[in-house]
């Protein structure tokens, strides 16, 4: 029903970033991450073990994830950090890291119990949160001062298209499901789970408009046999219509893949986001990936642009009585910030509007 509780994937530190051609210093990116944490906000994906030859923008991701297990986010809730990765050296690369946190924090706690910790005094409470606004949802809890351990999940993606699989990770559709063997059985020994990203689903920008769907439902029948957890099916040029939308959802249920195993990443090329996004609402689809203040885009293809805006997803979702227990108003400032932080236009309509207010 309308009342339904909606899952926003937060892929603004990773989807969001990767494209920025000016180096962003990690401390921003962490303090991205810290601000995100804060909304309400139960999934992000902080960043990516891919080449760094090839997405440089992401290759400071292990400090980041070393960060995040360190000093876990301040956050209402749980929070699950996705980490999106190509191949078994990606993984190896992320389980340096996350395995030596994971036994070091085993050895700790076998020795020492973690006292809870105290309010006020762990690191990143004294974050202004100046920003919450008295008239911000009712439903909105406070954010809590209390860290929680974080959660991991990794994320794969191949693509509906030959081509654009063989421009993004130099491989054929059928070499890239292969690639996926062994991460996802690592995943599963260490009950780690996986999303699976399915690109141009909707329109390739080198075959064109009409991307067949049973292709990306075949392809979401094979992730889900393989044992990913979720499939992210996406739009990654923004060619998607409310039509196409809808023949790609029915095609996708006619397969047999169930609408709670799916979640829709849009990009907003040309404007049809939202309406993709409320004609799978309507559809039954209850996870959607966005990146704050509209995120991404690569400045060297003309009139590209990045994922739809949290903020626009939100404020269309809560106006249709869904909740996302994430902070509008938060959230806005948060887009205005780091699109200061970037020097690019806020390209959130909602987040500009609420800030106005
Ligand atoms: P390749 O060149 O064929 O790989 O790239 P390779 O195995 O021949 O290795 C080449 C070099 O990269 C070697 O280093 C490897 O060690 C290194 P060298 O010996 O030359 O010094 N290397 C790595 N280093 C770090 N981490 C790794 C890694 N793998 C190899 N994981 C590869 C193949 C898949 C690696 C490459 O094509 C790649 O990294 N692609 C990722 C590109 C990317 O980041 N795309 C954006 C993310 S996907 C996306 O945005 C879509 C999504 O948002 C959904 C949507 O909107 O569509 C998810
Ligand atoms: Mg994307």
């Amino acid at each position: 029903s309308a009342a339904d509780y909606v899952r926003i994937v937060e892929v603004g530190p990773r989807d969001g970033l990767q494209n920025e051609k000016r180096s962003i210093p990690v401390a921003t990116k962490i303090e991205l991450i810290e601000r995100l944490a804060r909304t309400g906000l139960r999934t992000i994906e902080a960043g990516s073990f891919v080449s760094p030859k090839w997405t440089p923008q992401m290759a400071n991701s292990s400090e980041i994830l070393e960060h995040i297990l360190r000093h876990p986010p301040i956050s209402p809730h749980p929070i699950s950090y996705q980490w999106l990765l190509p191949n078994v050296k990606g993984l190896d690369n992320f389980l340096n890291i996350w395995q030596a946190h994971v036994s070091s924090k085993q050895d700790q706690q076998d020795a020492y119990p973690t006292p809870p910790p105290s309010p006020g005094t762990e690191e990143g409470s004294t974050l202004d949160t100046s920003s919450q606004n008295p008239n911000a949802m009712p439903s909105t809890p406070p954010p809590s001062p209390s860290p929680f351990p974080p959660k991991t999940e990794l994320s794969i993606f191949t693509a509906a298209t030959e081509t654009f699989t063989q421009k993004n990770t130099n491989c054929s559709i059928a070499e890239s499901l292969a690639r996926f063997e062994p991460i996802m059985s690592r995943a599963k020994e260490l009950s780690l789970p996986v999303r699976a990203y399915i690109s141009v689903a909707l329109g390739c920008p080198y075959e064109g408009p009409d991307v067949d769907p049973h292709k990306v439902a075949e392809l979401a029948v094979n992730l889900l046999e393989m044992g990913a957890d979720e499939i992210s099916v996406a739009d990654t040029t923004g060619m998607g219509t409310a039509l196409k939308t809808a023949d790609l959802l029915k095609t996708l249920a006619a397969a047999g893949v169930e609408k709670s195993d799916l979640a829709l990443h849009f990009h907003d090329t040309y404007g049809q986001a939202l309406v993709n996004s409320v004609v799978a609402l309507e559809f039954g689809i209850r996870t959607f990936d966005a990146a704050v203040g509209g995120l991404g885009g690569c400045p060297y293809s003309p009139g590209a642009t990045g994922n739809v805006a949290t903020e626009d997803l939100v404020h269309c979702f809560h106006s249709l009585g869904a909740k996302t227990g994430v902070d509008m108003e938060m959230l806005a400032g948060i887009g205005e910030w780091i699109s200061g932080e970037l020097g690019r236009a806020n390209e959130s309509r909602a987040g500009k509007a609420t800030l106005a207010r």
